[in-house]
């Protein structure tokens, strides 16, 4: 029987190794270093790079083929949240059981390190950590990183996300900015790793039909941890939205509407990866583990 907890936690191992190997071959030490390691020592749940290590494997390749690239995709996840708590954005001064970056640190020194967590995630994806992926796949990985993670994406999600602040948002709009602001990461991670284990491209298809229901879920999921969630297991504050106004699914919804649109994305997600068997076990029990977080 397959056991995601022991699945999860030798994923982790290896993702922090190796995120503490690049950390070391990469960047220099000194106080952007230390802020750089402030936030992503705290740990987090490491759930893009295990999707895209799990996306690998569903299509038959190996889970150390999507390490790297997967580490890069967390280096932007992390990036994304040290600004995301900025004052001038959420204002958040827990992160990952900590203070926020710019709280243990100052804002310039977060800004900037937000800044080289970004920029090393493309030196990680344009070095040749990738072993293994042909020059071409590996263009073809940075281009869909970076448009995910840019104004196609992740920053075209927070820009709407601040500019629907107090606005009463129609349920496709909301939908739009969830999927720009965590959908379009969450999915590189799945595609970047299917491209890791040279996935054919109805194999990618498939995941990208997943990636794209579960990336909404896990965001929908989040704004509902907002509200009902145990700040201590989760290590950042909640009752955030509601302080800010933001445009959320529970907002709009309200909750038991939320929570059975997470159950129904999942459920699209399950049905979307049914042809890729059993290689797919992993995926499938993240997608399940989304639907039932607490954290
Ligand atoms: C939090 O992401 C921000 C969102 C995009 C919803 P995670 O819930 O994946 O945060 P960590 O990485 O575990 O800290
Ligand atoms: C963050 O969404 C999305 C990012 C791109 C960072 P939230 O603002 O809801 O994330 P939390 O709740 O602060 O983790
Ligand atoms: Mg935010
Ligand atoms: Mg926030
Ligand atoms: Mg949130």
């Amino acid at each position: 029987m397959f056991n995601l907890e022991t699945y999860l936690q030798k994923r982790r191992d290896a993702i922090n190794q190796a995120i503490n190997d690049l950390l070391i071959e990469m960047v220099p030490g000194g106080r952007l270093l230390m802020a750089m390691r402030h936030s992503l020592d705290a740990g987090g749940k490491r759930l893009r790079p295990v999707l895209c290590m799990a996306a690998a494997e569903a299509v038959g390749g190996s889970p150390a083929s999507a390490l790297f690239p997967g580490c890069a995709i967390e280096f932007i996840h992390t990036y994304s949240l040290i600004h995301d708590d900025l004052p001038a954005i959420d204002n958040d001064d827990m992160r990952r059981g900590r203070p926020a970056c710019h709280t243990a640190f100052d804002e310039a020194t977060a800004i900037f390190a937000g800044d080289a967590l970004h920029t090393l995630a493309f030196e990680v994806l344009a070095s040749q950590k990738t072993d293994g992926i042909s020059p071409e796949q590996q263009l073809r990985i940075i281009g869909i990183i970076a448009d995910a993670t840019g104004n196609h994406g992740m920053i075209e999600g927070q820009m709407r996300d601040i500019l629907a602040q107090g606005d009463a948002l129609t349920i496709d709009d909301l939908r739009s900015l969830h999927m720009l602001k965590t959908g379009a990461l969450i999915k590189a991670a799945v595609v970047t790793g299917a491209l890791c284990g040279n996935g054919n491209e109805r194999q990618i298809k498939a995941l990208e039909t997943y990636a794209a229901n579960i990336g909404l879920a896990f965001q929908v999921t989040d704004d509902i941890l907002d509200i009902k969630g145990n700040p201590e297991l989760m290590g950042k504050a909640v009752g955030m939205d509601e302080r800010l106004k933001k445009a959320t699914y529970p907002g709009i919804l309200g909750l038991d509407e939320s929570e059975a649109l997470v159950r129904e994305l999942v459920e699209e997600s399950l049905q979307a990866i049914d042809p890729l068997g059993k290689a797919a076990e992993p995926l499938r029990a993240v997608a399940d583990y989304i639907a039932q977080r607490n954290h």
